[in-house]
């Protein structure tokens, strides 16, 4: 055990010793069309917080389907540094966090992955004590963490946020949080799931009204069931949860990435062209489908957890707004946005979730299309054409989306700042070139770039 637990500890940061800013780029030849199937791997916002999860009991917990993304790494990390053991063995990922004692997370890391503020309601409600730096905003929004620290204060907590950094403490020489009852000002997704999971180890019932209900949420709540925590109604709005005095191991299966699967279907869209995904599961992608619908495109349900998406030559603009689960995902809106802007008719967008997540607006533009921002509105006037252009990722589905434009545009298109795409997407051009996309990552300066540039393809 021990030898194991030394072998993945180096693995894990020698798997990390990626470049920050890593200045590779990405080159896609666009126009040409994409056949065949692609396989969706383990969803990343479920992984990152059942790693957390995981925190909560001191057995083996064998986590499968885990994808392979530079934000996992990190979490492992982190994790790695408060004394758990970590093997990974392709998508198979165990946990051992019986030696789990260090109750301060450390800066350098926590600060490079906001989902690692998850741990704080694992370390509190198992070790009684968590000391964990604030993640700060991200390129997306300022994403305060209020409404964690209220429902653990709620709980029995002492919180206190001295120099950047969470301290909590269970008041009252008590060794476990207590059940409370708990209204989120909005529906959280991360609030929900700490609180979730603080909960699973208190004493009496929590009950949580305005919850998150997104697809993650639901898996974190099986994934915590399967190690024995009583949690009742996750997927609606209320989730009651039963504290237990300890969890058992388990071995989980995590969910499909509802987000990667919408991204090839918008793929599948935008060049026209047929490509199946596997595995899905479809009510996941209820809304992403309506708005594929509504705009012209097919999608058929082949097997319970096979979709294939049947474009047709010219699609109809639309509106979205985004919104909590079952709503239209927030997580989507950059990748629809390249859809619509070679869509006919004027489509609005806005988004509602985050206050700052409009900035690929800008590099779409570059690309040749029309699309005015005011405040979190964006107003797209479909183009006939996209021409292929040098564009920099802003954020992680920023750089889906300027992928998925590349794909259609004529000529090529050169992506700058891989690392939020690498952060969040597992394998995305392997799969992208096994539909038949011509791409490329290149190393160098934007100078190379261009001099590597092909002529335009057509059709
Ligand atoms: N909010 C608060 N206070 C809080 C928590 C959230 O005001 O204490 C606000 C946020 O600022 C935001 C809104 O509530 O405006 C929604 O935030 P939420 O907490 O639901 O999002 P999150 O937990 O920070 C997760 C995903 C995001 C995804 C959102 C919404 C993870 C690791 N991240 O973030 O994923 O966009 O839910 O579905 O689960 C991504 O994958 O690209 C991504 C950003």
């Amino acid at each position: 055990m021990e030898d194991r637990a030394i072998t993945s500890t180096l693995s894990l940061s020698s798997q990390s010793a990626l470049p920050e800013e890593d200045k590779s780029m990405l080159q896609i030849l666009g126009g040409h069309s994409l056949s065949g199937e692609v396989s969706i791997s383990g969803a990343k916002n479920s992984a990152l917080v059942i790693m957390a999860g995981a925190l909560l009991c001191s057995g083996d917990c064998r986590l499968r389907n885990v994808p392979s993304l530079i934000d996992v790494r990190r979490m492992g990390e982190i994790l790695s540094a408060l004394g758990v053991k970590l093997e990974r063995q392709g998508n198979v990922l165990d946990i051992n966090a019986s030696q789990f004692e260090v109750t301060k997370a450390p800066y350098e890391l926590v600060s490079q992955l906001r989902a690692s503020f998850f741990i704080v309601g694992p370390m509190l409600a198992r070790l009684g004590v968590a000391r964990v730096p604030l993640p700060g905003g991200c390129a997306i929004g300022a994403r305060p963490v209020d409404l964690h620290v209220r429902g653990l204060q709620a709980m029995g907590a002492d919180v206190q946020i001295e120099h950047g950094t969470v301290h909590a403490h269970i008041k009252g020489g008590k060794k476990r949080l207590q059940g409370a009852r708990i209204y989120l000002d909005c529906p959280s997704v991360g609030a929900t799931e700490t609180l979730m999971m603080a909960a699973t180890l208190a004493e009496g019932e929590t009950i949580l009204e305005n919850a998150a209900q997104e697809p993650e949420v639901t898996d974190l709540a099986n994934f915590c069931r399967s190690m024995g925590a009583n949690i009742q109604g996750a997927g609606t709005n209320t989730i009651v949860i039963s504290g237990v005095p300890q969890l058992h191991s388990t071995d989980y299966p995590i969910i499909p990435d509802r987000i990667e699967a919408g991204t090839f279907l918008v793929a599948g869209a935008i060049t026209r062209s047929e490509i199946s995904l596997f595995p899905i599961v479809p009510d996941h992608l209820t809304a992403v489908v309506a708005k594929l619908k509504e705009i012209g495109v097919k999608v058929v349900l082949e097997a319970p957890d096979r979709m294939r998406v049947i474009p047709t030559q010219q699609h109809r603009a639309t509106d979205i707004e985004t919104m909590p689960f079952p709503g239209f995902p927030t997580d989507m809106q950059a990748q629809f946005m390249a859809l619509l802007t070679l869509s006919d008719g004027n489509s609005i967008i806005t988004e509602t979730v985050f206050e700052n997540r409009l900035r690929h607006v800008a590099e779409l533009n570059r690309m040749g299309a029309d699309i005015r921002v005011k405040g979190n509105i964006a107003i797209v006037r479909g183009v006939p054409l996209l021409s292929g252009a040098p564009v920099v990722a802003t954020d992680l589905r920023a750089s889906a989306a300027l992928v998925l434009a590349g794909l259609a545009a004529n000529g090529t298109t050169t992506i700058q700042g891989l690392h939020h795409l690498d952060r969040g997407y597992d394998n995305l051009e392997g799969k992208l070139k096994g539909l038949g996309a011509k791409l490329e990552r290149i190393k160098g300066d934007s100078t190379e770039a261009i001099a590597l540039l092909s002529p335009a393809p057509v059709g």
